[in-house]
């Protein structure tokens, strides 16, 4: 049911997000696509021009939904007080959703031309959101609990034995093909990998996990399961697979994140910085949208 309900909540971001984009660029799409000499006699301009009543908009709505889903996720992740409301990985969720459909609007603001030392700020957040898929990537292969916080290795262990306690005692899986799983997911196999392999290290056990899997699935081709058991049996022995190759990687993934942060943090200072200093001389210049 839990994973049903993040499901939904992932589906709604997504699709809201998706269906702004395509809804934007239907609107504005012969305007952005005409040369910048040609644009000022469109009769788009007035709207859609960085200051125009649109435009503008654009470059409002998308700075404060950066603003909001930035200072939310570091309120709701270091203030203790609100360690209750929702849980952690629900609020990254909607800090990836604001911090992508923002910056999204933000393009649309430049409206496509990108001068003068607000480019800085743009290509600062170009940077921060293409970072922030790879941080994505290694936040999740790091075990964590409900609430965000990092698991032990204890716990880890604890995890691997009871999936090994199942498929043996609950389902019966023949002792041949949980020695194949279990020789599989040693810990002993990630040994070498460093920061250095680690990409092409990944594709290939993504393989032989696989490989594994269709071992598995024929070994259990003999017993006589029903569907339900056989998709029960094959979800587990996914999940040890996963736990395992997160445990033997874990050392690698969380220096990798630490790399991680020293990137996404300064650029988005580099970015909020230049957007306020920008913001500040356009309503210098009088710039004040419909107020
Ligand atoms: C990270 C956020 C932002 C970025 C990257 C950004 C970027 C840009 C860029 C590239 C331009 C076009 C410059 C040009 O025509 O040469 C522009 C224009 C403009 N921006 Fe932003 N902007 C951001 C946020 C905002 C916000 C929050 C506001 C208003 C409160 C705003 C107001 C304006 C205005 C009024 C113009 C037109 C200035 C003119 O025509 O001289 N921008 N912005
Ligand atoms: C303009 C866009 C973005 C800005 C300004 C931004 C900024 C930030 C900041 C300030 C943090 C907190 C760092 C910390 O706690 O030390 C953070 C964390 C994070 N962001 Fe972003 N971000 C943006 C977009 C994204 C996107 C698009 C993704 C993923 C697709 C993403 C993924 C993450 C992840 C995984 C974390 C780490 C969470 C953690 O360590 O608890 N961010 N971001």
């Amino acid at each position: 049911m839990r994973n049903f309900v993040q499901r939904v909540y992932l589906f709604v971001l997504f699709f809201t997000g998706a269906v702004l984009f395509v809804l934007i660029l239907k609107e504005g799409f012969s305007y952005y696509s005409l040369p910048l000499a040609k644009r000022f006699f469109s009769p788009l301009h007035n709207l859609l021009k960085p200051s125009g009543k649109l435009g503008h908009a654009y470059g409002i709505i998308g700075s404060l939904m950066m603003i909001v889903g930035v200072s939310s996720y570091m309120i709701r992740k270091r203030v203790k007080r609100f360690s209750r409301l929702g849980k952690l990985k629900y609020w990254l969720e909607f800090h990836i959703f604001l911090c992508t459909v923002g910056p999204m609007l933000v393009l649309f603001h430049t409206a496509f031309k990108f001068n003068g030392i607000v480019s800085i700020s743009f290509w600062s957040m170009v940077a921060v959101v293409l970072s922030g898929f790879v941080g994505r990537f290694i936040y999740v292969r790091i075990p964590r609990t409900i609430q965000g916080q990092e698991l032990g290795m204890k716990d880890l262990n604890q995890r691997d034995e009871n999936y090994t306690k199942l498929l043996r005692e609950k389902y019966r899986v023949a002792e041949k093909a949980l020695n194949k799983l279990d020789t599989f997911t040693r810990s002993e196999r990630f040994k070498k990998v460093s920061l250095g392999n680690l990409p092409s290290y990944l594709v290939k056990d993504y393989f032989e996990g696989r490989k594994i899997l269709r071992e598995i699935k024929l070994s259990l081709v003999v017993t006589d399961y029903n569907h339900k058991t056989y998709r029960e049996i094959i979800k587990i022995a996914k999940n040890k697979i996963a736990l395992n190759r997160r445990i033997g990687m874990l050392e690698t993934m969380r220096q990798l994140f630490r790399y991680w942060h020293v990137f996404h943090l300064p650029f988005a200072i580099i970015m909020f910085l230049i957007m306020f200093i920008h913001v500040g001389v356009t309503i210098a210049f009088g710039y004040r949208w419909i107020f």
